[in-house]
């Protein structure tokens, strides 16, 4: 049973970047020591963006990337220890998942290293067959220019 005074909430201006910079030095190995500036540009570009909330207190957060109609992806999927085990971890990710953005949406992909039987729980399932990655910041030492000139609007 989730406690009365959490509260979920669904706006990107509502994230304390500081206490969610903590939340993940904490407990996010693959988001430890992310800076306050790149975690806005992050928070930014992504919708949904779901925090929850013991009262100020940080304590839960997750975010997606998503086309609206084709995929998503969700990223980032956070429970403050002192608060697993009681039910909020899924209902973040439902919430996500109903989100108007995630709704209608085809495919939703998530990569994982350690909770597939957290995931599978909401209905996920293992796929190893579409994955593949880019190690895009070793990439830009010999990154070509682009035939275009790009309009910078990342982080506005
Ligand atoms: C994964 C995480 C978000 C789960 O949050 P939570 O609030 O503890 O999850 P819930 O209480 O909603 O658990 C829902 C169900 O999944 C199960 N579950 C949760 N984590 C699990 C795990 N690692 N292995 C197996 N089952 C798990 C719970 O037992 C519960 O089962 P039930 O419905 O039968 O009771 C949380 O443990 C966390 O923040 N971990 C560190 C960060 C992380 O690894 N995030 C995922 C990155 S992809």
């Amino acid at each position: 049973m989730t406690s009365p005074q959490i509260q979920f909430r669904d706006r990107q201006s509502e994230v304390d970047l500081y206490q969610l910079q903590e939340l993940f030095n904490m407990s996010a190995f693959w988001a430890k020591g992310r800076s306050i500036e790149d975690l806005r540009i992050a928070i930014a570009n992504s919708d949904p963006v779901i925090s929850v909330w013991d009262g100020e207190r940080l304590i839960g957060f997750a975010r997606a990337t998503s086309d609206g109609i084709y995929r998503a992806t969700i990223w980032d999927v956070v429970i403050h220890p002192d608060y697993r085990g009681n039910g909020i971890g899924s209902k973040l990710v439902e919430t996500v998942l109903a989100h108007p953005k995630m709704r209608w949406v085809e495919r939703v992909y998530l990569m994982t290293t350690h909770q597939q039987k957290f995931y599978e729980k909401i209905g996920f399932q293992a796929n190893n067959s579409t994955t593949m990655v880019l190690d895009n910041q070793s990439r830009m030492s010999y990154l070509a220019t682009p035939e275009i000139q790009f309009q910078e609007s990342l982080g506005e």
